[in-house]
This record gives C-alpha cells, sequence and structure tokens, in this order.
C-alpha cells in the first residue's frame, strides 16, 4: 500500500469532516426524564451476555452533560457532530404517547451543538429499539413500519427546522444479523425464522422512513449508514471463492440492493427466498428510495473461507489473530485499503448519488501516563484511512465526508467498555475525560496545520 499525504486543504472546502456517536453506547441515565427501557437496557442485564457483565446505566453520562462533549467537539475543531435518538425518550412505549421531557432533552443538545457553531448530524435508529415493541415481536412485527414512521414522524417535525443532515438507520446488517440472527445482541434472538422477517421490515422502513423525512422537510438531506468491509477468498480455491460471494452477499449487499431497486441477493443466498413469501403486493416499489446519501461504516477486511459447519452461507471468517496482520483490541485486521476499496465498489451502484464514510475509526489498548494518552498506532490508523479516502475521491469517487468514530471512549455493545475507540480518553470511575494524542492530532489536521 503507498502512503498518501493528506491534508485538509486537499479535500476541497466542501469536504464534511466529523466525528459519530450514538445514544445508548453514552447517555446513560437509562430511566432519566420519563425514559422507557430499550431492548439493549433489557439484554445488558441479562447474565453472560456483555463482558464482564458491564451495563451502560451510566455510559459517558452524555445525557446528563451533554456540554461536556460538545465543547470538546468543539475544542477539536470538528465541525459535524453526528449522534443518535433514543426512541424510548421520545416515545416511552415505542408507540402512543409521547415524552416532551425527552423531545426537550435533544433541542437542548441540538440548540447547544448550534450555539457552539456544531453542526448537528442525526440518526433516527441506531440499534435501541422500545422493549415495549420487541414484546410485540419488535423488528418481526410488520406493524414496526407504522411504529417507525410514526417516530420519524415525532423527530421531523421536532427537530427538522434546525436539523439539516439525517441517517434514518444505522447499519441494519448488523442489528439484524447480531440481533436476530445470532443473538450475540439484543434482543438475543436467533435463526432464519427472526432474521428473515428483521430484514424486510427493517428495508421497508428504510426507505420509507426515508420518504416521510422528504415529504416533511423537503430541504433536507437524507441518508442512511451501512456496514461494509473489502471481502476476500483467504484461499484461491474454488470453494472458499464461491464461499466469499456468498459472504459478501450478505456483509455487503443485503441491504443496500433493496433500496437501490435491485432486491436481495438470493441468487447467491437461497435461503433468502423466504423472504419472498412475507411481502405482499407493493412490497418491492416500497422498498426502494433515492437517498441524498449513503453513508459508507468501514473498519476492517474480511477473509472467507468455505465452512460446512456454517448453515445457509457455507462460509465462515478467518479470524485475523490467524493470519498473522496486525491488530486492534477488537481483533480485527488494520487493512486501510479496505476503506478505499468499498468506495469504489459501492460507487458502482449507478441510482446512488454521493457518499459519507459516516464512521471509521479504532479501538486500541491505551494507557493514561501522567495525564496523556500517547496513541500513535490510532493517529496513523486514521492517516492511512484518510489517505485511502483520497484516493477513492481523486479518481472520482464522490464521497463528501469522514467522520471519525467516536468521541470518547464509551460502551461498544456486547463488548463493554474494554474497547477504547475514542478521540477522548474516559475513566469510567471519574468521568475524567483526557483529549488523547490522535484527538490532537485531528483538531490540528482539521484546523489546517498537518
Ligand atoms: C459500528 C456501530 O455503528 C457502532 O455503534 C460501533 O460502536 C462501531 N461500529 C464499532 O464497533
Amino acid at each position: 500500500m503507498e502512503d498518501i499525504y493528506i491534508n485538509k486543504a486537499s479535500f476541497g472546502d466542501d469536504f464534511s469532516w466529523g466525528v459519530s456517536t450514538a445514544a445508548f453506547q453514552t447517555e446513560g441515565a437509562c430511566s432519566e426524564d420519563g425514559k422507557g427501557a430499550s431492548i439493549w437496557d433489557e439484554f445488558t442485564h441479562r447474565k453472560g451476555k456483555i463482558l464482564k457483565g458491564e451495563s451502560a446505566d451510566t455510559a459517558c453520562e452524555f445525557y446528563l452533560n451533554y456540554q461536556r462533549d460538545i465543547d470538546l467537539v468543539k475544542q477539536m475543531n470538528i465541525p459535524n457532530f453526528r449522534f443518535s435518538i433514543a426512541w424510548s425518550r421520545i416515545l416511552p412505549q415505542g408507540d402512543g404517547e409521547v415524552n416532551q421531557a425527552g423531545i426537550d432533552h435533544y433541542n437542548n443538545v441540538i440548540n447547544y451543538c448550534l450555539q457552539q457553531g456544531v453542526e448537528p448530524w442525526l440518526t433516527i435508529y441506531h440499534w435501541d429499539l422500545p422493549l415495549a415493541l420487541e414484546k410485540q415481536g419488535g423488528w418481526t412485527n410488520r406493524n414496526i413500519i407504522e411504529w417507525f414512521i410514526n417516530y420519524v414522524t415525532i423527530c421531523a417535525n421536532s427537530f427538522g427546522d434546525r436539523v439539516k443532515h439525517w441517517m434514518v438507520m444505522n447499519e441494519p446488517a448488523v442489528f439484524t444479523g447480531a440481533g436476530y440472527f445470532l443473538g450475540v445482541h439484543a434482543p438475543g434472538r436467533t435463526g432464519v425464522k427472526n432474521f428473515l422477517p428483521a430484514v424486510l421490515y427493517a428495508s421497508l422502513c428504510l426507505a420509507a422512513g426515508g420518504k416521510k423525512l422528504k415529504e416533511i422537510l423537503p430541504g433536507s438531506v437524507v441518508g442512511t449508514t451501512f456496514s461494509c468491509s473489502a471481502v476476500e477468498p483467504y484461499t484461491s480455491k474454488q470453494r472458499d471463492i464461491n464461499a466469499t460471494k456468498r459472504a459478501d452477499a450478505i456483509i455487503n449487499r443485503l441491504f443496500i440492493e433493496p433500496v437501490m431497486g435491485l432486491g436481495y441477493p438470493m441468487a447467491d443466498v437461497p435461503v433468502l427466498e423466504g423472504i419472498k413469501k412475507l411481502m405482499q403486493p407493493g412490497d418491492a416499489d416500497a422498498l426502494k428510495f433515492d437517498f441524498d446519501f449513503i453513508g459508507l461504516q468501514c473498519y476492517t477486511r474480511e477473509m472467507v473461507r468455505f465452512s460446512l459447519f456454517t448453515p445457509y452461507i457455507y462460509a465462515t471468517l478467518v479470524k485475523a489473530e490467524k493470519r498473522n496482520v496486525p491488530l486492534t483490541q477488537m481483533g480485527w485486521e488494520v487493512y486501510p485499503p479496505s476503506i478505499y476499496q468499498v468506495l469504489k465498489r459501492f460507487s458502482a451502484y449507478a441510482p446512488a448519488k454521493a457518499f459519507y464514510i459516516t464512521e471509521n475509526g479504532v479501538a486500541f489498548e491505551d494507557q493514561l501516563i501522567d495525564g496523556e494518552v500517547n496513541d500513535t498506532q490510532r493517529v496513523d490508523y486514521l492517516q492511512k484511512h484518510i489517505g485511502q479516502v483520497l484516493k477513492a475521491k481523486n479518481e472520482g469517487v464522490n464521497v463528501k465526508g469522514y467522520f471519525v468514530w467516536t468521541l470518547t471512549d464509551n460502551f461498544e455493545w456486547a463488548e463493554g467498555y474494554h474497547p477504547r475507540f475514542g478521540l477522548v480518553h474516559v475513566d469510567f470511575k471519574t468521568q475524567q475525560r483526557t483529549i488523547k494524542a490522535a484527538g490532537k492530532w485531528y483538531a490540528n489536521f482539521l484546523a489546517g496545520n498537518e
């Protein structure tokens, strides 16, 4: 891989730089001001689901003290801040009565961003489904389309006068795959019988949510975010190449292709044909939506080999630790060209207009020593990935922004607090913040000094 020289100027003035977070991973205050429980509140209190039995009841206390962290965004010269709304703060039961305190809270966060000169970018759904809805089937109940559209409508009407950039959903392949097939994320359900309806109804909500936002806020910029990775066969054996094709269909194609009007990748993954039985007249059209932008979230590369023991896709990921490659705290390979490859590849979907990298970042074993975190590895990771974004841009990909995951160390789902992804270190005992060397580097870069 060639080293690519980057500075802010080489991206042009209209490139959007930012940092991303999510409600459940940062807010804490899990039952404050009338908030209802979410599936993650419930899941984190189940035995054996989260590493070391940790919960996000307090997390980074972003709910109670959002000013402190938005001040850090400003201090690091970051112009755009992406965060999510917790559905069960707005609608404690998911549907029905609105909790005005929840709306007031997000109004305060948005207003504080704007006062600080930081542009708020909103994700409507980042995995924290109201528990009351899960009790009625959650993402496997077709009624979720109505529930979701009601929630989107309230968000658009409440915040749309000040928020220009919207993302309907975060990584649907992950919340359906990990939450409804593998059971390692909330709500912990497993199997094809849960996964297929969750996939279909999440896709329908995605498109319907985009349409609703545009209808209420015609001047807004509406996108959504997808997880994606470069996916390669572990060997050149034909059966590994075929397995890679199947894994790729699930990892990269499952959600974007229906939105683009291409349907589900059933030819490569026949089990998806089960979705046909769930479809109703009009669904094929209802799955399509012309988003203003697609957010891509890329962290690593996957290597795939054939496996007889993995039903349905007969493919397995070869762990990075077995491949003698540089590793992150998540056990993921550090492989910067992946972000270039996904940008090139997704931009080949003809209807897609524009792309943002809405997440990229890394967890390393950070050490706080004498009040400093000297995370040079993270600086290197960010520089190389941003370099690969520039390469794609220079080759004509319409990539219009880059957001680091994430602002502060936070609650990394089933992994708890162990992986530290932040530009800012958090001591979870004291809530003390320390800007890491990577945060200082990003601040300098964004000031145009690098
Ligand atoms: C993607 C998810 O959107 C985010 O919630 C998560 O923390 C990061 N990836 C890192 O795993």
